[in-house]
């Protein structure tokens, strides 16, 4: 493991941090102080638990202090798609914003990442870029750790909350055939699966649990966080002999009572910690232009949640 430590910070070290509201339990600093360290950058990831009513305030703060770059967590990244000056691609598909990048305008007029300045240079002007790395960040961890091909798939997706929502049309937008809603509060699922048929009519989306198999199943609920919680699925309407495959974005802990029970029926599993890793590799590169040091960031996010 690279010592975060080795370098003193000085006057010129640069910061990035992430926003949430409480954020004391995130993982996101000791997987990002990692990989800059590995990658020999003298920045620090810091974490800030900001309430949802300064989030501006704070996120004009980083950018007068000419941060590099903030990540969003919850309740944050709704909330910021309004605070933004440009929003990538991907956080207009979404909805969401979990990566901000600082930008300087240079003399010849385009915008540059604030980390790809040099660390005397003063940039007169810095806006904020917001990206969303969750949605594709899924989709790797799917495919990497599940080995799921999209085309054609049948998934069952339980949740349509924020996660759900994004997870759901991502899913959809990937070339899903059938996928399946199944949420306590149906009225969200239905708002969900009509944003679907707006806009990926190839996707056949039904509210409910399916008849037959599913090729995947994804909890997207905080169901399995605590101890007590019940399963995020009946399993007299759905037994999870008919998935081939079951990912929990949960990742604390390592095995969720979904999990343990999928791989009882003999179903692939994985738990959220690959999304984490993803959403974070990605964001590294946005804000440095460089490719991260993925697995220095996965053992070290390992060893942050697990403790080895
Ligand atoms: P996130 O941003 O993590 O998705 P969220 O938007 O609050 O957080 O969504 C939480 C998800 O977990 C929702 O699907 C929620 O169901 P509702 O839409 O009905 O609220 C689900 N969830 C949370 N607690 C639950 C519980 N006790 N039983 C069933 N579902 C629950």
């Amino acid at each position: 493991m690279p010592d975060v430590f080795a370098r003193p910070i000085d006057a010129s070290t640069r910061y990035c941090a992430v926003y949430g509201f409480p954020v004391r339990h995130s993982a996101s600093p000791a997987m990002h102080n990692a990989g800059l360290a590995a990658l020999g950058l003298n920045w620090r990831y810091l974490a800030f638990a900001v309430p949802p009513v300064q989030l501006q305030e704070a996120l004009r703060g980083a950018a007068a202090m000419r941060f590099v770059g903030v990540n969003l967590t919850v309740p944050h990244k709704v909330l910021a798609v309004e605070m933004m000056d440009v929003l990538d691609a991907s956080a207009r598909l979404w909805g969401a914003v979990n990566t901000v990048r600082f930008e300087g305008l240079r003399a010849d007029g385009h915008w540059e990442p604030l980390g790809q300045w040099s660390a005397e240079a003063e940039p007169e002007q810095v806006r904020m870029q917001g990206f969303n790395t969750d949605a594709d960040a899924l989709v790797q961890a799917l495919q990497e750790e599940l080995g799921w091909q999209a085309k054609g798939s049948r998934v069952l997706l339980l949740g349509a909350g924020g996660a759900g929502r994004v997870a759901a049309l991502k899913l959809a937008a990937e070339g899903v055939a059938q996928l399946f809603l199944v949420n306590r509060t149906m009225e969200k699922a239905a708002a969900v699966a009509e944003e679907i048929r707006a806009r990926y009519p190839g996707c056949a989306v039904t509210l409910g649990y399916p008849e037959g198999t599913v090729d995947l199943l994804v909890n997207a609920t905080s169901l399995g966080l605590r101890a007590e919680d019940p399963l995020p699925l009946d399993p007299t309407r759905f037994p999870l002999e008919r998935a081939g495959a079951v990912y929990d974005m949960i990742y604390r802990p390592a095995e969720t009572p979904l999990l343990a029970r999928a791989a009882r029926a003999g179903c692939r599993v994985a738990n959220g910690l690959g999304m984490l890793l993803y959403q974070g590799t990605r964001a590294l590169e946005i804000w440095s232009g460089r490719p991260a040091p993925v697995e220095v960031m996965r053992r070290a996010l390992r060893e942050h949640v697990y403790g080895g």
